[in-house]
């Protein structure tokens, strides 16, 4: 178990195989990793514990990866979310609140979960905690062609690229970096994109950020987690809770 503030943050994280269902502690956060092209993800029913609008999403999809991967990150989150509920995955409701938010509907309001999920190609994120707002994203490190305007744009990025280490690949480690940590940011929030970069104070400590957000009448100081999740991807973890222990899992459950 590692916690927000533990410097070994990014350095070897290790995610435990498990099956959903495995106890929540009250103070911490459990991050889920799943591999969207596991075939031991696929759902063995053809009903499935999807919702028709589900389905509907999936029929839209732009081709037969997208759509499976999208079938299977959905029946995946529901078995997760299951397993705190003590439901069945079909049975967990999930609605949309302020600017598309996704949350447990009223039904399930008295478990007091917040979660949040990320996807980039093949990889899931999903974070689940009972203490507070979180927000989780994930990236695949790729070659950007506006790359130098990008890190113009992601002010935190060119700190953490020291001139010594600015070939390419450093270059764009520290700008996912930064752009997953500012999104995983404005998640937990709940504004999306919507969260201009010269909102955010932070300071770095280790490898864990320290955020204020302008506007913000809580005041909260939120802590932003670099996460490892996949070789060639990086993610990140904000929460307002400090130093939260956080439990890395990867989803070992046979799809519903
Ligand atoms: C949330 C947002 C940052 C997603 O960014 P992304 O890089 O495309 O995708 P990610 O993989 O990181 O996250 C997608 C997940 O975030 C979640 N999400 C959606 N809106 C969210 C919000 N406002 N806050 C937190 N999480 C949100 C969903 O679970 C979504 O998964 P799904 O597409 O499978 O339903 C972006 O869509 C956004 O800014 N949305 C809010 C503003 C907006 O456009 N609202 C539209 C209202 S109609």
């Amino acid at each position: 178990m590692m916690r927000a503030s533990d410097d070994a943050m990014c350095i070897g994280q290790r995610w435990s195989p498990l099956a959903a269902n495995s106890p929540l502690r009250e103070d911490a956060i459990q991050v889920w990793l799943i591999d969207l092209d596991d075939g031991e993800s696929l759902p063995r029913s053809e009903r499935g514990p999807w919702s028709e609008a589900e389905r509907q999403h999936a029929a839209r999809q732009h081709d037969r990866i997208a759509r499976r991967r999208w079938l299977v990150g959905r029946s995946a989150v529901r078995d997760v979310l299951a397993g705190y509920l003590h439901c069945s995955p079909r049975s967990v409701a999930v609605e949309k609140g302020p600017n598309g938010r996704p949350r447990l509907a009223p039904a399930n309001a008295p478990a007091q979960l917040d979660f949040n999920v990320a996807h980039s190609e093949h990889v899931l994120l999903c974070a689940v905690t009972r203490c507070g707002r979180v927000g989780v994203d994930v990236e695949r490190i790729r070659p950007l062609d506006d790359l130098r305007a990008l890190l113009d744009i992601v002010p935190t990025s060119s700190e953490r690229v020291s001139s010594s280490q600015s070939n390419d690949r450093n270059l764009l480690l520290g700008f996912f970096r930064a752009w997953t940590a500012h999104e995983a940011l404005a998640k937990a929030i709940g504004v999306g994109l919507e969260l201009p970069f010269d909102a955010v104070h932070s300071a770095r400590v280790g490898n864990t950020t320290f955020a204020t957000v302008r506007g913000d009448v809580r005041g909260r100081r939120w802590s932003l987690v670099e996460l490892d999740p996949v070789q060639g991807f990086v993610g990140a973890l904000a929460t307002a809770q400090a130093n939260v222990p956080i439990e890395l899992r990867r989803w070992k459950g046979v799809a519903p």
